[in-house]
């Protein structure tokens, strides 16, 4: 009998979202460039109950398709992805389907489409999210891309994709191998035609940077003015992941804040190295809102604050030579109330944060057309992938009221939210310059909200240098939008020129 559908990719996330996809009841062939990974997979998955087998050619493995073929890639974005979509066309129907559910450029995504379109292929560009344990037990998926394909993936995507609570939003979990989660909403669905399914993914990907480093910043704050152990903010955490905060990255947070180092026993956390890798996603999202000249500063200082954290010697060096002040608060401290500071800190500026995640995406689905609904989008993202989070739900709420919200941080419970705790925030920020700890995307959230907020802001004065130094006209407040005018600055008694 033929296979139900295809993957090619037997790295980490291939092996998982195959047997994800056998353990729904799909039969699946799977193919791996280097042959002997198949026969480990296969060899190592024989009593899976899934239906499971290993092709050693893309010829053997086309072959062991129903038709229309469907075969998902998982290899490393780029010049693989490109590689093995080549192969495939060569071996591929007019009608069959192409999925790539690696973490591709949408640009890629739009490209690759547009050109096996012209070979009577179709491809589906879906974002992938949740690691390995998420590809295993239910990812959320993003996918994008020709919509009658869509609908022939949809009754597997939606099998194998993580599910939550349709009207609390909390994700269902205790999958097992063989025995996955019945029920349920799923979290996925189509998010729009050519790369929308990866540029939403990239702009997870971006929110996810940003609510990594503000949780550090969180921790940050807490030893420095505080001098609390990795012990105590790990229990901090711990008591935060119940309340609204709680989500997948503050409950792993709390879990690597206290454990122990096997060699030595210290905390694990004063071990590692304070130097942070990264991928290429979160520069995406930033490099994205630079080009398309929306405001996404928290994204972009989360990739800064890596970028900053990866020059080691240079800052060992400079802390020899550029003291600042104490990072501990002397005297008596209420040590309650400064943590729930924080608190209100971390709060605030997620929402600011995903805020601009969605006015990115808002800019985005205008460029190309897309019709993305933002509801939805906060909805697949509630379980399964890492930025996965109670919030998210409120999110969902807020977009479903109003699908056209200016920004999120107008809805009206986020308002609510962000009036309650900006005091707080506020209070952290000060405290932070007044200690010299650094809170790039905390503060740079704030600046964010007090710059949204801001009726008039000093680009006035900007739009004067600008037209001073090079002629670059002004807009009057007291004439229509849309008309320029110049003075002749050395000479300013002459008129106004209207440009
Ligand atoms: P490999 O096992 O043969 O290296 C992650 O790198 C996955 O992508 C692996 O399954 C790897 O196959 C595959 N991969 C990387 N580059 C590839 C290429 N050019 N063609 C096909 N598969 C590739």
């Amino acid at each position: 009998m033929n296979s139900d559908i295809g993957l090619i990719g037997l790295a980490v996330m291939g092996q998982n979202l195959a047997l994800n996809i056998a353990d729904h009841g799909f039969a699946i062939t799977v193919y791996n460039r280097t042959t002997a990974k198949t026969d480990e997979f296969i060899a190592a998955n024989r009593n899976t109950p899934g239906k499971l087998s290993g092709s050693k050619t893309v010829a053997e493995f086309a072959a062991s398709l129903k038709r229309p073929r469907k075969a998902v890639i998982l290899v490393k974005a780029g010049s693989a992805t490109d590689a093995v979509i080549d192969e495939l066309a060569k071996v591929f129907e007019p009608g069959d389907i192409i999925i790539d559910g690696g973490n591709a450029l949408w640009t890629d995504t739009i490209r690759r489409e547009k050109a096996l379109k012209a070979k009577g292929l179709r491809f589906i560009g879906s974002g992938v999210s949740g690691g390995e344990e998420g590809a295993r037990f239910g990812p959320s998926l993003m996918p994008g891309g020709d919509p009658a394909a869509w609908a022939e993936l949809k009754p597997i995507w939606e099998a194998v994709a993580s599910k939550v609570d349709a009207t609390t939003g909390v994700e269902r979990t205790g999958a097992k191998p063989g025995k996955p989660i019945q029920g349920g909403v799923p979290c996925v669905a189509y998010i729009g035609p050519d790369g929308a399914g990866h540029y939403v993914k990239m702009v997870h990907n971006g929110i996810e940077y940003g609510d990594m480093q503000m949780i550090c910043e969180a921790y940050d704050l807490m030893r420095g003015l505080l001098g609390m152990t990795p012990d105590e903010v790990g229990a901090v955490f711990e008591e935060w992941n119940r309340g609204e905060l709680n989500s997948f990255l503050i409950e792993i947070t709390a879990k690597v804040l206290r454990q122990k180092d096997p060699e030595t026993g210290a905390p694990l956390v004063d071990v590692i190295l304070d130097t942070a890798g990264q991928k290429g996603t979160g520069k995406w999202t930033s490099a994205n809102a630079l080009d398309m000249g929306v405001a996404a500063p928290t994204i972009a200082e989360a990739v800064f604050a890596r970028c900053l954290s990866a020059i080691k010697d240079e800052r060992v060096a400079a802390a020899k030579s550029l003291r600042g002040p104490k990072p501990r608060i002397t005297g008596k401290v209420d040590r309650a109330k400064v943590v729930a500071q924080i608190h209100d800190a971390l709060y605030s500026a997620k929402i600011c944060s995903y805020a601009q995640g969605f006015q990115l995406m808002r800019e985005a689905q205008k460029e190309y057309n897309w019709k993305l609904n933002f509801g939805e989008i906060a909805q697949i993202w509630r379980g399964g992938c890492i930025i996965r989070a109670s919030f998210l739900q409120k999110i969902t709420e807020a977009f479903g009221k109003k699908p056209r919200l200016a920004n999120l941080m107008l809805d009206p419970y986020f308002k609510k939210t962000m009036r309650k705790a900006q005091k707080n925030w506020r209070k952290v920020i000060g405290l932070a310059v007044k200690h010299g700890i650094p809170v790039p995307t905390l503060g740079s959230a704030l600046a964010y909200f007090d710059s949204y907020r801001t009726e008039r802001l000093p680009q006035n004065l900007l739009q004067g240098q600008r037209d001073f130094f090079g002629a670059h006209t002004y807009e009057r407040t007291d004439k229509p939008r849309g008309e320029f005018f110049h003075i002749d600055w050395p000479n300013p008694k002459r008129p106004q020129i209207k440009a």
